[in-house]
């Protein structure tokens, strides 16, 4: 089974993508192979099978969705021994503090049976007191908190609970894959506004943004810090967003899971800036923050009106989930601020080492103001121009994994020569990697 930590996949559901040029959504990458497994290891030409009547077992909306480029790669890596930067989970465990707050509320029976269905209050009063610490957000543990089965559950929850068949949700491409998946299943369209790239980092433009708008738009979804380019939304991007935001009367669900990893620049919630609290969805989770992704503990914050609605989806997916983490996550949140900039003076510097051991090894960097990914042009090495085909060589030359960009984009040509590393592990193998990336220039 592949993990899916942070899982950004290449398939996209069927709904149509107006304004691009590109496939259709769920075609293949080129090059993928047809023996490709999915994300659950199953061959993907089993979900496709006719079962009945030539029918497959795969509903339409999720035609596309079987395979992921995680599945891959990842198989390369362990058939390979190669140093796997691919996937974007911390190979050293959260606080020790954290883990033993776990082992205590499993012996002293708390969270061992279904836990509240909101979360249990100790943790929606610490994710309150923790918006209102960081940011000066006043929320009410009793209406404004959910907790759900990690930010994943909380994107599915949120967009099958706000869009309608037919409606249209924005989200900045490249994209966390399940944003697609989740719009697939809500039955809404997706509609890409792409990140490009310029002067070293990724910019949003707001006019593409504004002209993508239309009648039929019901909701933005935003991330920030953005998986994968790195990107930051600054203070005066997030305003002209909310300013659009109440213009047209949009929804806003945001994804803010990087938000203690943030190396220049700072954090803004949309949801404190002016007209936005009513309309936002803020998402947030503690696997990044607290290098726990297994525990699968997130939330939803925003007004008792929109937490509702969104609670209405949660609880037919998973009703509750995590019980004893939930108590130790409310113990990790209220780590004093050492613990926050300690984690932030680590990742920088981890993310420093592999920019630096990139740069050095001809390929061009973005790096990233946030996030634990580095994004790479391909290019200036003088191969190929195909970050696909260069990551399924990547490991017999050097012996080390990353994903290829394309996989996160509608636009497939848009992503085609940028390439994604992980920088959430050891220092020794960011080390490593860097020394066996040296030297393909020309290659
Ligand atoms: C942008 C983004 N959103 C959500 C998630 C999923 O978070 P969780 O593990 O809490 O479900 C990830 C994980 O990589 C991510 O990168």
């Amino acid at each position: 089974m592949t993990s899916r930590s942070d899982t950004p996949g290449p398939d996209t559901p069927a709904p149509a993508t107006p304004g691009t040029g590109s496939p259709p959504p769920g075609t293949p990458a080129p090059g993928t192979p047809a023996s490709e497994t999915t994300a659950t290891g199953i061959p993907s030409s089993e979900t496709v099978a006719p079962s009945r009547a030539g029918r497959p077992f795969l509903n339409r909306r999720l035609a596309g969705f079987g395979t992921t480029i995680f599945a891959e790669m990842s198989a390369l890596a362990v058939r390979t021994g190669a140093v796997n930067l691919g996937q974007g989970f911390p190979d050293e465990d959260g606080p020790e503090s954290v883990r033993e707050a776990a082992v205590r509320a499993l012996r002293d029976g708390r969270g061992n049976q279904y836990p509240p269905g909101p979360g249990v209050p100790e943790l929606r009063e610490a994710i309150t007191a923790h918006q209102q610490r960081w940011y000066g957000v006043a929320l009410d543990p009793d209406t404004d908190v959910l907790v759900t089965a990690g930010a994943t559950e909380a994107v599915a929850a949120a967009l099958l609970a706000l869009v309608e068949p037919g409606d249209e949700v924005i989200a900045l491409e490249p994209y966390y894959d399940s944003y697609a998946a989740c719009i697939a299943m809500a039955g809404g369209t997706r509609v890409p506004v792409t990140l490009r790239p310029r002067d070293g980092a990724y910019h949003l433009d707001l006019d593409e943004l504004r002209d993508a708008i239309t009648p039929r738009t019901r909701l933005l979804l935003l991330n920030t810090p953005h998986n994968p380019t790195g990107t930051v939304l600054t203070r005066a991007e997030l305003s002209a967003i909310a300013q659009l935001a109440v213009e047209r009367d949009l929804l806003v669900v945001t994804d803010e899971v990087y938000e203690h990893l943030v190396y220049d620049g700072e954090h803004v919630p949309l949801a404190s800036l002016p007209g936005m609290r009513e309309r936002t969805a803020t998402i947030s989770s503690s696997g990044k923050t607290f290098a726990l992704t297994g525990w699968k503990v997130g939330w939803v914050t925003g007004s008792r009106e929109m937490v509702a609605a969104v609670r209405s989806a949660k609880q037919f997916l998973t009703y509750v989930s995590a019980g004893p983490f939930q108590y130790a996550i409310a113990e990790a949140l209220a780590l004093p601020d050492t613990y926050y900039e300690a984690l932030r003076t680590e990742m920088r510097a981890r993310r420093d080492l592999l920019a630096d051991g990139l740069a050095a090894a001809g390929f061009g960097v973005y790096r990233p103001a946030g996030t634990y990914f580095v994004t790479t042009d391909i290019r200036p090495l003088g191969g190929t121009a195909d970050g696909f085909a260069f990551c399924r060589e990547l490991p017999e030359r050097a012996g080390v994994v990353a994903v290829p960009n394309a996989a996160f984009y509608d636009d497939r040509t848009a992503g085609a020569p940028f390439v994604r590393f992980a920088f959430c592990k050891r220092r020794e193998v960011l080390s490593e990697a860097v020394r066996r990336l040296k030297g393909l220039a020309g290659g």
